[in-house]
């Protein structure tokens, strides 16, 4: 976690993360729904920012607890504002200092935070075990990743096209361009350093295959898994 990178980003953060412009998180979250088991009560978010995706969530398993973890005190408030309290249990903490406070779960969702973790694959082959502890029987692991570095040139031309969809005048987008630009750079920077870790099918499966079966996701940004019976 790095946290001064979200004391500017979080004042783009929601804007340039427009399920408009990425539908694509909604395929995501009814992709953990279709194989998720109607009896789930327990879910937690990691690394959920904003709130975006846990409110996704919130709307598909009306019926369950979700516990959202975001140790940035930039991010946060969004979260919070964003959210019910009622519903969901926030941690401001990272998931290391969580992972041990919280009661077994049915799903854990990484949607874009497991690449910044660690670029360690020990740490993460660690990870997929205790993850394995803490959920239930036939409980899902669903992460969404990038797997790539990002080609700024290509994502500014993107949203710049989309300019409208994301209500911003000219003027507005060429000032919030260079926040979020900022952010695109330091993803690409701490792939390429080491300090985060790229995902693919091979290396999930490195990670996850001992306690896990891949069972659903496109194979590019979607990987769901299913805890191993046994
Ligand atoms: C790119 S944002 C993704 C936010 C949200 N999941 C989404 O898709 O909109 C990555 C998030 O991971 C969080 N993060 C970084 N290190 C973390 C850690 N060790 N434990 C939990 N969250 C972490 C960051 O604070 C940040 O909010």
């Amino acid at each position: 976690m790095k946290p001064e990178l979200y004391s500017r980003y979080h004042e783009v953060y929601d804007r340039f993360s427009s399920v408009k412009l990425f539908p694509i998180f909604i395929t995501f979250c009814q992709k953990v729904h279709q194989n998720a088991s109607r009896n789930t009560t327990a879910i937690t978010d990691v690394g959920a920012g904003t709130g975006l995706f846990t409110s996704l969530l919130a709307g598909q398993f009306s019926g369950a607890k979700i516990s959202l973890i975001e140790p940035s005190e930039y991010m946060m408030p969004y979260a919070r504002a964003r959210l019910s309290e009622s519903k969901i249990d926030f941690y401001e903490s990272s998931l290391e200092q969580t992972l041990m406070q919280i009661q077994t779960q049915d799903i854990f969702i990484f949607q874009r935070s497991l690449y910044a973790l660690s670029g360690d694959i020990g740490y993460y082959k660690r990870l997929a075990n205790q993850l394995s502890e803490k959920i239930s029987e036939n409980g899902l692991v669903g992460i969404f990743e990038i797997g790539q570095l990002y080609d700024i040139p290509i994502m500014r031309e993107y949203f710049q096209s989309n300019r409208k969809v994301l209500r911003l005048s000219e003027n507005e987008f060429e000032k919030q361009w260079l926040i979020f630009e900022q952010a695109l750079k330091d993803f690409n920077h701490g792939a390429e350093s080491g300090d985060y870790m790229l995902f693919n099918k091979d290396n999930l499966n490195e990670i996850f295959s001992h306690k896990f079966s891949l069972i659903d996701g496109d194979n590019r940004n979607i990987f769901i898994y299913r805890k191993k019976t046994g």
